[in-house]
């Protein structure tokens, strides 16, 4: 009888042990250098035009938004580093489709209410989507992720039609991993760090990190000993082999085809991916009778990553029914169910220490223990996930890859709380 790991290894999945560390770095480095010079690639590397060199001013306080992907969040940002007169509520086109002028009004509302909280004029606004940045820090939002439907906004500089319905003002619209970046650049205290980048693993997955000016060959005219952040949109790297899962969840999703890698890794993709094997797995005469049928007769046709995370880890979440705490009931069904579904949080956590290790390379610094480079995390599925201990099996690889066997020092930085607000306010601040 063949075992579940033969199953997933037959269609295509690989194993974390298998994955190829050194090939994968060098793939994900020659993306990063295409997408810097301008040439095609699946990394679009979007300069920010914000570098990492200034003070952030004691005692200021600044109004912001927080677009990050089903919640759209508002408050005051203080420095030292803290969030005041916070709202919340779902991100317009979220729920249902909206209109231009609807989708602006909303934002427009909570800049009215925060605004005359703050001390800084500038706004600074989280926008955590794929958007060309402009040197004056707005943004032209080049398609939605996360599911919203809000299809006029697309192609517009959403800092310029927010401000002209304000009547004016100045804003600075930063994506949520370079927002993710300032934050811990500005909660360092007294410590060295040679560089930065930006982490987001939640509902969607992307990194930031701080590149050489003159690498950067599509952009002219920029000050040659600079340096900048950039947005890489990693999510979108597609120089990776996906199995018959990946695929057939892929399909499912509202944009087939995009953002390859981000659904290998990120919260919004896992439970799917599960779903997809247990679905194949049933086929192939893996589990009883009746699980197979319950598994066919599943209500809604996906599965949240956070069912399969706590099935995975055996945790009953009191207030929660899992639907595979009820598909597999029985213990023969449920031991292998989990040896079919770990995999896919195992794969996760190498991949997420792979390409984290290429961008700690590609910044070209941590050469000494003293001032590593920093790595600042955020994001529920880094934080939250159960079925394996994941910002340690992150930690592991990270020490293998970099440390001995490049002699390349970096540091995961201590959580930083609201780092997307605060990184945002920071940006209007500086
Ligand atoms: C998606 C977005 C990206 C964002 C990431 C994390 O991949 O395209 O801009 O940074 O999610 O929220």
């Amino acid at each position: 009888m063949k075992t579940p790991e033969d199953f997933l290894k037959e269609r295509g999945f690989i194993a974390a042990a298998e994955i190829d560390r050194d090939a994968l770095i060098s793939t994900f480095m020659s993306e990063m250098e295409k997408g810097l010079a301008g040439k095609p690639s699946s990394l679009p590397m979007i300069p920010s035009y914000i570098g990492v060199d200034g003070k952030v001013p004691q005692g200021a306080k600044a109004a912001v938004l927080d677009a990050g992907g089903t919640n759209f969040r508002s408050g005051i940002v203080t420095i030292p580093p803290a969030v005041e007169d916070r709202a919340n509520q779902p991100m317009p086109g979220v729920k249902k489709e909206v209109g231009v002028d609807d989708f602006y009004s909303a934002l427009a509302e909570e800049v009215r209410r925060v605004k005359p909280l703050a001390t800084v004029e500038k706004i600074g606004f989280c926008f955590s989507y794929p958007a060309d940045a402009t040197a004056d820090l707005d943004a032209k939002l080049i398609r939605w992720t996360k599911g919203i439907k809000a299809p006029g906004i697309v192609g517009q500089f959403v800092g310029k039609e927010l401000l002209s319905r304000l009547g004016g003002g100045k804003i600075a619209i930063v994506n949520d991993t370079v927002a993710t970046l300032l934050a811990a650049k500005a909660t360092e205290g007294d410590k060295e760090y040679s560089s930065y980048l930006g982490f987001i693993l939640g509902t969607g997955t992307n990194t930031a990190y701080v590149e050489r000016n003159s690498n950067i060959l599509k952009l002219s005219g920029l000050d040659p000993a600079g340096k900048m952040i950039i947005n890489a949109e990693s999510g979108s790297f597609d120089k990776i082999a996906r199995s018959k899962f990946d695929l057939a969840m892929d399909a499912k999703t509202q944009t087939p085809g995009s953002n390859p890698f981000e659904k290998m890794i990120s919260g919004a993709y896992l439970g799917p991916i599960g779903l997809e094997i247990f679905k194949a797995a049933a086929k192939e005469g893996f589990f009883s009778k009746q699980a197979a049928g319950r598994l066919s007769g599943l209500a809604t046709p996906t599965l949240e990553t956070i069912d399969l995370d706590n099935f995975v880890a055996g945790f009953k979440k009191p207030d929660r029914t899992n639907p595979l705490d009820v598909i597999f009931a029985d213990a023969t069904d449920a031991k292998i169910a989990r040896r079919l579904a770990l995999p896919v949080f195992e794969r996760a956590a190498v991949l997420t220490a792979v390409h984290l290790a290429a961008f700690v390379i590609k910044t070209g610094e941590g050469v000494s223990a003293s001032s590593p480079v920093a790595i600042n995390a955020d994001g529920s599925t880094y934080y939250k996930t159960k079925a394996v201990p994941f910002a340690d099996l992150v930690r592991r690889e990270l020490d293998d890859i970099l440390v001995k066997r490049r002699n390349i020092h970096y540091e995961i930085t201590p959580q930083v709380e609201d780092a997307p607000m605060v990184g945002a306010g920071i940006a209007a601040m500086l």
